[in-house]
This record gives structure tokens, sequence and C-alpha cells, in this order.
């Protein structure tokens, strides 16, 4: 039996995957990093945890890992997108990544849209310039840190990082490359454009390839610490919403996903980038050879949670937290709640607003805080299905994955709400799947993507929409997206006291 690994660089962990070549998991496990947050806003990490806690866990599941390594055929990465590494001329990390959740730069997004113009820049990129993508932070630096800008040769995104460190070669995969606002879209290649109107040198971008081309192979330092076989292929990888849609089978027009990690995102195929969202949400390039995807983000969705649950039930399981959610009926019994804790993305840009509980009412327990959460999150994913819906998109059936597709009361929610079909897979593995289905394919296993799909994913169940929930929802829906205007001003008012 031939094996193939799927690394997956998230935002609070690495998560390592080892799939046969039916698709079945042999393997998971994580390791987990810090995050630094040193004031409201900033959101940064240490490269060297990241290699670190891969190195460390390569080297467990290859412990665990009864076979020969060299039948490990291939590995792949997906990867938090938009962190920005800055390299100095040794390849050598300048200062801490700066994070796509990190929201310091609007004044350097501003500096984008004065000095490129917002329909050039949508021309060009497809997208907006949004504090969390890379040339903000970019400019960030070159601003505010100077002497560090001068030392740093290249930039790279997180998971290019760590595959550099593993195997001594720098690239960049089209579908990351696409989230660095950098990338000209139509000509598949580095805008020198955009780089010369803001005064960074294109060579700072590193060389761009397919997400499923080989890059070489482990170096004899990291086969020594982790017990990989040197004829083990590397295959480049993609940025993780793209391998999330790859692990989802989200390879064909028509195809839909709703992903709750940190973040969360409603994610559709696209076949080509022809379409004009007008920035409406996120235009990117496919980590399937030739094919977009179009997508909107709440910033904080499992982050939502992560946060309601280690501020009030800090001792707590996530499961021990929603035990109790489904005695709470459908909208809370009125409390509702808007997921801006870090600001937000789609369909409101704006790293100033914050969450608010709405209707705290003296007889709420935290169980309704909790329902109310989860409620909230899922809203506010519902805008991004509802832009969708009004650009023409059929949307009756969304995948869903991450941690919002492994509770029974939340993936019921999902349906009402979306009023759509939620269907999850026996396995569901998100992004990491994805990575370890390039390898897979990139190794020769299948012909297409597709293919490789149809043998590894396969449908564990489908939640329907109930149509008297779904009713409420929609009340409930149109009071949930007036919170925003009532609240933005009020956001800005307190923002000098965060
Ligand atoms: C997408 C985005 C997040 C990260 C999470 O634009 O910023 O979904 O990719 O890792």
């Amino acid at each position: 039996m031939k094996y193939v690994i799927g690394v997956d660089l998230g935002t609070s962990a690495v998560k390592l995957l080892l799939v046969n070549q039916q698709g079945d998991v042999i393997q998971e496990l994580s390791k987990d990093y810090p995050l630094i947050q040193e004031k409201s806003g900033f959101s940064e990490q240490n490269p060297n945890d990241w290699v670190g806690q891969t190195i460390a866990g390569l080297s467990d599941l290859l412990k665990h890992f009864e076979g020969d390594p060299g039948d490990i055929e291939g590995l792949s990465f997906s990867g938090q997108m938009h962190g920005l590494v800055l390299l100095d001329e040794n390849n050598e990390v300048v200062r801490n990544a700066i994070l796509w959740n990190d929201t310091r730069t609007t004044s350097e997004c501003n500096e984008i849209y004065e000095k490129i113009g917002k329909e050039r820049l949508l021309r060009i990129t497809k997208n907006l310039a949004l504090e969390g993508f890379t040339l903000p932070k970019i400019l960030w630096v070159k601003n505010n840190e100077p002497n560090l800008f001068n030392k740093a040769k290249r930039f790279v995104l997180p998971k290019d990082y760590v595959r550099y460190r593993l195997t001594g070669h720098l690239h960049m995969d089209y579908s990351d490359a696409a989230g660095t606002l950098l990338l000209d879209a139509n000509e598949k290649n580095w805008s020198k454009e955009i780089c010369d109107l803001l005064n960074v040198d294109v060579a700072l971008c590193p060389p761009l390839v397919e997400s499923h081309e080989e890059v070489g192979f482990i170096t004899s330092e990291i086969v020594k610490k982790t017990g990989l076989s040197p004829s083990t292929r590397v295959f480049v990888g993609g940025a993780d919403n793209a391998c999330g849609a790859i692990g989802a089978g989200i390879l064909e027009e028509g195809k839909t996903l709703a992903s709750i990690g940190t973040s969360g995102v409603v994610l559709t195929y696209e076949e080509n980038g022809e379409k004009d969202f007008q920035g409406k949400v996120h235009y990117f390039q496919h980590a399937a050879p030739n094919a977009f995807y179009s997508m909107g983000v709440t910033l904080a969705a499992g982050h939502s949670l992560t946060w309601f649950k280690e501020t009030f039930a800090k001792n707590e399981s996530f499961d021990d937290l929603l035990a109790d959610v489904d005695s709470v009926p459908v909208g809370s019994d009125g409390l509702l709640f808007t997921p801006y804790i870090v600001g937000e993305r789609t369909p409101h840009v704006d790293a100033a607003i914050r969450g608010s509980f709405i209707g705290i009412d003296s007889s709420h327990q935290r169980k309704h805080f909790a329902r109310a959460v989860l409620e909230g999150i899922t809203f506010s994913l519902n805008e991004s299905v509802e832009i969708f819906r009004e650009n023409g998109k059929r949307i009756n059936k969304i995948i869903s994955i991450g941690g919002g597709a492994k509770n029974g009361t939340w993936l019921q929610m999902q349906a009402d709400i979306f009023y759509a079909n939620v269907v999850i897979y026996q396995s569901e593995q998100g992004p990491g799947m994805g990575a370890a289905m390039l390898a897979a394919y990139g190794c020769g296993w299948f012909s297409t993507l597709q293919e490789c799909a149809e043998e590894f994913l396969k449908v564990d169940k489908m939640y329907k929409p109930n149509v008297k929930n779904v009713e409420k929802y929609q009340t409930l829906f149109a009071l949930y997206k007036q919170v925003y205007r009532a609240t933005e001003r009020l956001s800005q008012g307190l923002l000098e006291f965060r």
C-alpha cells in the first residue's frame, strides 16, 4: 500500500494526515503553536514555531507508521492564507509573520487605493484592498519598520516558508499568490504595474508554480529529524481555502462549501475568472488546475466560539458548552450575536467594527449565549450565501467542513439558515485532505483531481432545512443584518478605548 501526507498549516495548529490510496485516513495528528497578539488588531506568529511543530508532527507520525517510510510516496501542503513572511538575503526570517487576521493596515489599504485606484486594482487582481491581504502588510513594514524592510529580499506565505525549510526550495503557488493582491490574475504573473506604483521591488516576489507541481525532496537534515524517506516527493500545495475546496470535492460549477475554522468561509467553484463581483466577495485562483473560486469570509467564526468558551467556560470542553443549546429555541429567546470580534470582511469590510450581543434578558442563561454565538456565526456566513444568490448562483446544497461540521445542532442550523441541504463527509478532514489529494494527484495515482475526489470522499449525512425554522430564521436574519449599521458608529467611538 502507498500513502501520501497532507500538511495543513492552520492558525492554531499544524494538522497532519496520512492517507492511503483509497483515501482512508490512517493517522491524523496536530501540534499547536501560539498566536502573538501584542495589541488589539495585531496578530502574529513565529515562523520557526510552524517549522518546529511540523517537524515534530512528522516525526510522531513516522514513529507510529508501521510500513516502510519509502511507501509514503508524496507530501503536500495547505496553509493559512495571506500571512507575510519576510526573508533576508540568506532566506532567514526578518520578523514575526503578520497573519491574515491582523487588521493594523487600514492606512496602507487607503494608500493602495490612492496610488492604484479601486477600479484598476479590481481589474488586475479581481479583489479589493483588505487589511488581511499580504500587500498592505508589506507596505506596513515598509512604512513602520524601514530598517527591517530594507533587509527583506523575498516574501513568502506561511506554508511556503515551511516547505522551504523542509526542501530548501522557495516557491509560491497561484492559489496563495492570488491572496497577496500582487498577482495579475489575468496574466497569471506578478503585477509589475502594482509593484512600481507602490515602489515595491518586484524581485521581492517568489517564483510562481502550480499547486500540484513537484518541487523536490525532503533535505537530508529533515529526513534525519523526521524519519521520512528521502524518496518522498514534495508537491507545492495551496491556500487553505482552495485545499479545503479540493478536500470537499468543490471541483465543478454548482458546488459550494461552508467551512467553519478559526475564520469561516462560504466558497463556490468558478470555471473562469471572467465574472465581476465588484469586490463584494474574494475571487481567487483555485488550487485545481485552470479554475477559480469566489468566497465570502467571516473573520471570527470558530474564533468567536473559542473566545466565548475561553472566556466563559474555560475548563469545559466544546461538547459540554454546546450540550444544552438544543433546549434553547430558534432565535435564542431573543438574543442576537454579531461575530465581529476582530473586525469583519464580508459583506462589511470594516476593521473597526466589533461584536455585540443584542437583546440580553435577565432570563437568559449561558446556553442562550452559546446558541446565539452559533446562530450569529451562521448568519454572518449566510450574508455570503445571499451575495452568491444575488449574483445568480443556485445554491441548494452546501458541503459543510471544519468545526461547524462536527455538531449536529449546528449542522441543522446551517441547513435552516442557509435554506439549503447541508452535507457532511464520512471522514471530514478539510484542507489537510485537499493537500493529501494534491500529493495523490501529483504522484499520478489519478488522472484528475475529480477522479481522486470520487475515490476519496464519501458522503455521510445530509441535513434538510426544516420549513418552520427557515421562516423564523428569515425574520431573525433580517434583524441580524441591521445590527451592523446600528453598531458601526458605536464601534468607531469605542476605538480609542481599545
Ligand atoms: C481567507 C482568510 C482565512 C485564512 C484562514 O481569505 O483570510 O480564511 O485563509 O487560514
